[in-house]
């Protein structure tokens, strides 16, 4: 059972990852311990069959879905106490994201179908994470290929990319805040520009 009974429970897979979160919250752990510890547990939720079984069920529309730039993600989940939600995504094969950052956020990004490549980037002008610049100048530093099973760690303010694959790659996110409570930096390399957003646009929808 949820610690809320005011809403609808959700698959199980996806309440023993939620109460496991929030008793690390409870034991008064700070967001820099929580996080590393959570992923673990979201990797046995994406394990989880029925988890797998109710992507399928995620709507690839409205278009905004999965589409290369500032695309929508799914809302699941929002904690009450603690904030962090819990989110789902569908990108199309070959779609590209922006090069950008997350803003404060921590996020966890857990692949359940597809793949694709992350691709991370450091500021080389002398500019500090955590600066919401009006130019930038960015350089890649390393790609690592994420497939089912692998969770990628995204720190605050961590720049990066992702590429996806040939086929669609369905993924679940859980982040420390809700997209749009906070200021995300949009990196764009022809012209060194950076732009500030405010992330995915949220669609709530049903985990259970
Ligand atoms: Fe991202």
């Amino acid at each position: 059972m949820p610690d809320d009974t005011r809403r609808p429970p959700m698959l199980p897979a996806v309440e023993a990852f939620v109460s496991t979160v929030r008793s690390l919250f409870k034991q008064g752990l700070s967001a820099d311990e929580v996080w590393p510890k959570a992923c673990e547990p979201l990797k046995e939720m994406l394990r989880d069959p029925d988890v797998a079984e109710h992507t399928k069920t995620w709507p690839t529309s409205p278009a905004k879905l999965g589409l290369e730039g500032k695309h929508a993600n799914l809302l699941f989940y929002e904690d009450p106490d603690y904030g962090f939600v819990i989110n789902g995504l569908i990108k199309k094969a070959n779609a590209k994201t922006t090069i950008h950052d997350h803003g404060v956020s921590w996020t966890l990004y857990g692949v359940v179908d597809g793949g694709e490549q992350v691709l991370r980037f450091k500021r080389t002008d002398g500019g500090e994470l955590g600066e919401l610049p009006k130019t930038a100048v960015v350089e890649e530093t390393e790609t690592v290929d994420v497939s089912p099973g692998y969770i990628d760690f995204i720190k605050p303010w961590d720049i990066h990319a992702e590429y996806n694959g040939h086929g669609p790659t369905v993924a679940v996110i859980v982040r420390s805040q809700r997209c749009g409570t906070y200021v995300q930096n949009i990196f764009y390399k022809k012209d060194n520009t950076v732009e500030q957003y405010y992330g995915p646009d949220q669609i709530p929808f049903a985990f259970g």
